[in-house]
């Protein structure tokens, strides 16, 4: 274990809350089988008490940050990220997302397309990451391996849809259950196996209903009482456009006045394990009940420019005290990389102030009062990181730099000939940190570690 025993000294910068940009200089952080033990300031840069530890002193222009956690990726969708772009939601499922999808009944095609997704995603920095798969047992066990192998955290469902879908990908309602338990089985088998002690197992089991639409009620419910019974996690789509909002309604109409949020609660997947994907079209009650549920919004901006029309109203669904974290959507958004996801936060933010601006009688001025962002870099940063591990309940263990915490962070470095950013020369770590997120890139991530086991 001597290689996974480190001490760091220099500059370490983490959101211990949306609105702190917590920036530590001059500190020590000692990991330990895959914990923080020691997380404190010292001008003692020798540390040679300490045998058997690998001394990284960082330099300047270098800091360690959390690792991006992204709640919402669908792995099949890989290989049509950045197209696919001008095609409204339902139309897009059945053209281009379901036939793709289908080809992971061939595992060697899941294989080579799951490989190459992890690898990307952890060169982007993203160490934890909650994964849609298909509905395909086997290439669903694959993506596991493939995250345990490469050491990516990973909480992973088996899709489930046994109505509207295609004949060449769909399942009764029988396999879909069987499968997701079995699945769930396996990954507990995997965590038993491979755990070493006194870390947490990296890879999860997620029950995972597609969406309301490709779900029976029968289905749901099943799927409610397997949850109940593992007390595992849950994932889907809820209120992500107005066209599926309207498809439910039509379905539905007698369930829960044929919204989401109550047909989730009436079939047993409104936990606080659960984390819905998008929540733009939620009413106001809607999200109370979220809240004294406990489950989580998974906001994917990028995705939602495209499809939905506008994004979720993430300070308002905080301000109501849900909890909230961010997510790619691959493939429904161009990018796997969590730092265009925190710039479309921002900027959604700022859009929605005007959007929401009634220009119809506007005399000068025209544009809405100026306030100071809530949603800025700070915050997105927080959203990508500890706000994730919130909604993933895992915000004691990973999402910010704190003794007892798994170690899962990057190294940044900002000393790149092509980049202007030598603010750290004058210390100005606040200006270099900003400048990583909007206008740095994985060039500048020269380290990656999960649970203290560097990559
Ligand atoms: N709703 C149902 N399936 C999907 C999907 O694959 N992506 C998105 N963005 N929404 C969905
Ligand atoms: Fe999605």
């Amino acid at each position: 274990m001597a290689d996974h025993k480190y001490i760091f000294y220099g500059t370490i910068i983490d959101t211990p809350n949306p609105l702190t940009l917590r920036i530590r200089q001059e500190h020590v952080c000692v990991v330990n089988n895959g914990k923080i033990e020691i997380i404190e300031a010292s001008t003692n840069q020798n540390l040679d008490e300490y045998q058997g530890y690998v001394f990284i002193k960082l330099s300047k222009s270098q800091f360690i940050c959390p690792g991006f956690i992204d709640l919402h990726c669908h792995a099949p969708q890989y290989r049509q990220v950045g197209s696919a772009t001008e095609v409204p939601l339902l139309k897009w499922l059945q053209k281009f997302i379901f036939p793709n999808e289908a080809r992971c009944s061939d595992t060697s095609y899941a294989r080579d397309l799951y490989t190459k997704l992890v690898t990307r995603l952890l060169r982007n920095g993203t160490t934890t990451v909650q994964y849609f798969a298909t509905i395909h047992l086997e290439a669903t066990k694959i993506l596991a391996e493939i995250c345990q192998e490469k050491g990516q955290r990973a909480y992973i469902g088996k899709v489930c849809a046994d109505q509207n879908s295609p004949d060449f990908y769909i399942e009764t309602t029988d396999e879909s259950v069987r499968n997701t338990e079995e699945f769930i089985n396996y990954v507990h088998d995997m965590q038993k196996g491979r755990n070493i002690a006194g870390t947490n197992a990296l890879i999860h089991p997620v029950i995972t209903p597609r969406f309301i639409p490709t779900c029976s009620i029968n289905l749901l419910s099943r799927l409610g009482q397997l949850a109940k019974k593992y007390d595992v996690h849950i994932q889907s789509h809820i209120a992500e456009t107005s066209d599926q909002v309207a498809f439910v309604h039509c379905l539905y109409p007698d369930i829960g006045n044929g919204r989401d949020v109550a047909i989730f609660r009436e079939t047993g997947l409104l936990t606080n394990k659960a984390v819905f994907a998008h929540g733009i079209y939620l009413a106001d009650n809607e999200i109370d009940e979220m809240v004294t549920s406990g489950s989580a919004v998974a906001s994917c901006p990028i995705s939602n420019f495209l499809f939905s029309k506008g994004i979720t109203a993430i300070e308002h669904l905080i301000g109501k005290g849900l909890t909230v974290g961010l997510g790619t959507d691959v493939g429904g958004a161009y990018s796997s990389n969590m730092l265009p996801v925190v710039r479309a936060a921002v900027f959604g933010h700022r859009t929605m102030d005007f959007v929401s601006f009634d220009r119809s009688n506007a005399i000068l001025p025209i544009f809405p009062e100026h306030k100071d962002p809530v949603i800025d870099f700070k915050f997105a940063f927080y959203l990508a990181t500890l706000g994730g591990a919130h909604s993933l309940n895992i915000n004691s263990q990973i999402g910010s730099f704190e003794v007892g915490k798994q170690f899962d962070a990057l190294l940044i470095d900002c000393n790149r000939e092509d980049q202007a950013f030598d603010y750290w020369k004058d210390d100005e770590m606040d200006i270099i940190f900003e400048k990583w997120i909007n206008a740095g890139d994985d060039r500048n991530i020269t380290g990656i570690w999960v649970q203290g086991i560097k990559l």
